[in-house]
C-alpha cells in the first residue's frame, strides 16, 4: 500500500526520504518517487519498481535540498509507471503532491479543471490535486490546500510543497493515516510510524480534517477554516529495532518465532495465574443478543474461530462477515446487536467503513487491533489491543494468533457473564490458555520435518486442504498463507463437502493436506482422507488425534490441547510450511507479488 514521507529541516532531505520510504517497504508498492526543492525549482525523480531503481536514477541525476516529499505507490488508478508515480505536479511544475487514498470524484474535477485550461499527463486520480491547489492558490499554500480539499470526495493523506513557499510542507488527512514526526533539526510527515522511527519517537497522530504546516523549526495545526488545533505529543513505545529482522532471514520467520512472546503479551494484564480475567474495561450489555464480527483476510479467519469460541462458551450468537460484503449488504443492525471489528493494522478501508457505518446506526463497536493510535483504535467504542508488536511481513502470522487469544479472552469473559457453561470448564480453558505460549513454542521442534514437507510440495501446482469444524478454519487460513507467498493454487474445503464437487479435482498425485484436532469427529475426516487416497492423492496429515495414521504418506503431530483452542497451535506449522515452500521456490517472502500489508483503499 502507498507510503508517504516528507521532511523539512536543517539536513538534506533526499536520504531521509529514501530511508523513510525503505522502512515502509513492507506495506507493498510498485513505484517510488521524490520531489525536492533544490533552491530554485521543485525537482522530481520517480520510476516504476523498487526504491533501488529510484536510487539508481538519483545516482545519474542527483538532487538535493532541505525540503522534500516522497512516496511509494501501490497502483489503483492507472498501471505502475513513471508518469503515474507520485509526486505529481501541477501544470506549471511549481506545486508537488504525494497522496495516499482515492479521490472518488476525480473525473468530475478533471473535467472542471480541463475547462479552465489545465492538462493532465497521468492516468491517476491524484493529478487533479496539485492542479486544484494551483487553481485556488492566491499567495497562501495552506489556504489553497484547504479550499482544494473541500472539493475532494474520497480518502486522502496528502503532503504538498510549493516553489513559491519553500519554507513549508502542508499536509492533511481524511480516512487515510498520516502522522507528524518532531525532531530538533527538522520535522517529518509520514503515513506510518516506522518511517520516522530512526529519527524520532515524538509524533502527532493526525485526525481526519486536521491540516498541518511543517516548517524547519515549527509545526502548526488547524482545521479547514484555519482554527488552531492543539495536540499532545505521542511517544512511540516500540523501537526501531523492533522493526528489523533481528537475525532471521525474513520478517515472516521472525514473526512466526515471536508468537510465544506475542501470546504472552496479549495475555499480560488480562489473565493472571490465579485465573482472574479482566478485559480492559470492555463491557457487553445483556441487551446484546447478537454479535457481528467483521474483518478482512486473515483477521476474518480469526473471527470465524472467535464465533465458535464465543458461541460455545457464552452462547451468544455471532455472525462473521467480510467487511467488503457487510458494508454494502443490509445487515440487520438494531439495538440488540453489536459489531466487533478485527484488524491488525486498524487502517483497512473496508473494516473502517463498517465501523463507521455501525456507529452511525447507533451500534456499539468493539475492536480487536494491533496498532495503537490506528483509525480503528481511535474510533471504536471499546478497543482491545493484541500487543503483538509491529508485523512487517505481508503474510500475517503473529497478528493472527494473538487475535485468536483475544477472541478466547472475549469468549471467557462473556462466559463468566452469561454463565452458560460451568466455572470448572471456564477455568480449564483459562489454564490451557495460560500455557499456550509453551504449546506454541513446542511446534518449533518440528522445523526439520516441516522443511522436508515443504521440499516435497514446492513443485506442485495445486494443494488442497481439508478439515471439519474448527479444523476447516485452520485449513482456510493455511490455504491462504500458502497461496499468498508461494503462488501455488490452493483451496480449503470442509471435508464433508468433498463429495459435492471438490473430489472431481483429485487425480493421481494431487496433494491433499488434512487437519484433524478434534477426536470427536476424527473418524469422519479419516473417511474423507481414504476417499482421496483411493483416487491417487498424496496425503499429508497435520493431526493430534487421527488414530489410523499408518495409511498416510506423511503425518505431522500437532500438540495435544482442548479442541476449542487447537486452531492456534495448529496454524503455526502450516505458517511454517508456507514459509519454507516460498523460500524453496526462491520468492520474496515478506513482499509477495500484488499484495499489500495494509489495504487502505477499497
Ligand atoms: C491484507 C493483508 C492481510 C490482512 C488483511 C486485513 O490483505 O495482506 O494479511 O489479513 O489485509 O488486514 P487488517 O490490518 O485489517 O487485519
Amino acid at each position: 500500500m502507498c507510503g508517504i514521507v516528507g521532511y523539512i529541516g536543517a539536513r538534506d532531505s533526499v536520504e531521509l526520504l529514501l530511508k523513510g520510504l525503505e522502512s515502509l517497504e513492507y506495506r507493498g508498492y510498485d513505484s517510488a518517487g521524490i520531489a525536492v526543492f533544490d533552491g530554485s525549482d521543485i525537482a522530481v525523480r520517480k520510476e516504476k519498481g523498487r526504491l533501488a531503481v529510484l536510487r539508481e536514477i538519483l545516482k545519474d541525476s542527483p538532487v538535493s535540498g532541505n525540503i522534500g516529499i516522497g512516496h511509494t505507490r501501490w497502483a489503483t488508478h492507472g498501471v505502475p509507471s513513471a508518469k503515474n508515480s507520485h509526486p505529481h505536479l501541477n501544470n506549471k511544475n511549481d506545486i508537488a503532491v504525494v497522496h495516499n487514498g482515492i479521490i472518488e470524484n476525480h473525473e468530475a474535477l478533471k473535467k472542471f479543471l480541463q475547462e479552465k485550461g489545465y492538462t493532465f499527463i497521468s492516468e491517476t486520480d491524484t493529478e487533479v490535486i496539485p492542479n486544484l491547489i494551483d487553481y485556488y492558490y492566491e499567495g497562501d499554500l495552506l489556504k489553497a490546500v484547504q479550499k482544494a480539499t473541500k472539493k475532494l470526495d474520497g480518502s486522502y493523506a496528502i503532503g504538498v510543497v510549493a516553489k513559491a513557499e519553500p519554507d513549508k510542507i502542508v499536509a492533511v488527512r481524511k480516512d487515510s493515516p498520516l502522522i507528524v514526526g518532531l525532531t530538533d533539526d527538522g520535522n517529518f510527515i509520514a503515513s506510518d510510524i516506522p518511517a520516522i522511527l530512526a529519527e524520532t519517537r515524538d509524533v502527532y497522530l493526525l485526525n481526519d480534517g486536521e491540516f498541518v504546516t511543517l516548517k524547519k523549526d515549527s509545526v502548526t495545526l488547524c482545521d479547514v477554516d484555519g482554527n488552531p488545533i492543539n495536540k499532545e505529543v505521542y511517544k512511540v513505545q516500540f523501537s526501531a529495532q523492533a522493526s528489523q529482522k533481528e537475525g532471521y532471514d525474513h520478517f515472516m520467520l521472525k514473526e512466526i518465532h515471536e508468537q510465544p512472546q506475542a501470546i504472552r503479551n496479549t495475555l499480560r494484564g488480562r489473565l493472571d495465574k490465579d485465573l482472574n480475567l479482566s478485559l480492559d474495561n470492555i463491557k457487553f450489555s445483556d441487551d446484546i443478543k447478537k454479535l457481528y464480527i467483521v474483518a478482512c483476510g486473515t483477521a476474518y479467519h480469526a473471527g470465524l474461530v472467535g464465533k465458535k469460541a464465543i458461541e460455545t462458551l457464552a452462547g451468544l450468537p455471532c455472525e462473521v462477515c467480510l467487511a467488503s460484503e457487510f458494508r454494502y449488504g443490509e445487515p440487520l443492525i438494531d439495538d440488540t446487536t453489536a459489531v466487533l471489528v478485527v484488524s491488525q493494522s486498524g487502517e483497512t478501508a473496508d473494516t473502517l467503513a463498517v465501523l463507521r457505518m455501525a456507529k452511525k446506526l447507533g451500534n456499539k463497536v468493539y475492536a480487536i487491533t494491533n496498532v495503537v493510535g490506528s483509525s480503528v483504535a481511535r474510533e471504536a467504542d471499546y478497543v482491545f489491543y493484541t500487543y503483538a508488536g509491529p508485523e512487517i511481513a505481508v503474510a500475517s502470522t503473529k497478528a493472527y494468533t494473538t487475535q485468536l487469544v483475544a477472541f478466547y479472552l472475549f469468549a471467557l469473559s462473556l462466559a463468566e457473564q452469561k454463565k452458560k457453561v460451568s466455572q470448572t470448564q471456564i477455568d480449564d480453558i483459562k489454564n490451557q490458555l495460560l500455557k499456550m505460549d509453551e504449546v506454541a513454542s513446542s511446534v518449533f521442534d518440528k522445523t526439520e520435518q516441516i522443511k522436508a514437507l515443504a521440499e516435497k510440495i514446492a513443485g506442485e501446482h495445486d494443494v488442497y486442504f481439508l478439515g471439519r469444524g474448527l479444523d476447516y478454519i485452520v485449513a482456510m487460513e493455511a490455504s491462504l498463507k500458502l497461496k499468498e507467498i508461494s503462488y501455488i493454487h490452493s483451496d480449503a474445503y470442509a471435508s464433508g463437502e468433498l463429495k459435492h464437487g471438490p473430489i472431481a479435482l483429485i487425480e493421481d498425485g494431487t496433494v491433499v493436506i488434512s487437519i484433524c484436532t478434534n477426536p470427536d469427529i476424527s473418524n469422519k475426516l479419516s473417511s474423507n482422507v481414504k476417499e482421496v487416497l483411493a483416487r491417487g492423492a498424496k496425503t499429508i496429515g497435520f493431526t493430534s488425534c487421527l488414530s489410523d495414521t499408518a495409511a498416510y504418506g506423511d503425518v505431522l503431530e500437532l500438540p495435544q490441547i482442548d479442541p476449542l483452542l487447537a486452531p492456534l497451535p495448529a496454524i503455526i506449522p502450516l505458517q511454517m510450511l508456507a514459509y519454507y515452500v516460498c523460500t524453496a521456490k526462491g520468492f520474496d517472502v515478506d513482499k509477495p507479488r500484488n499484495l499489500a500489508k495494509s489495504v487502505t483503499v477499497e
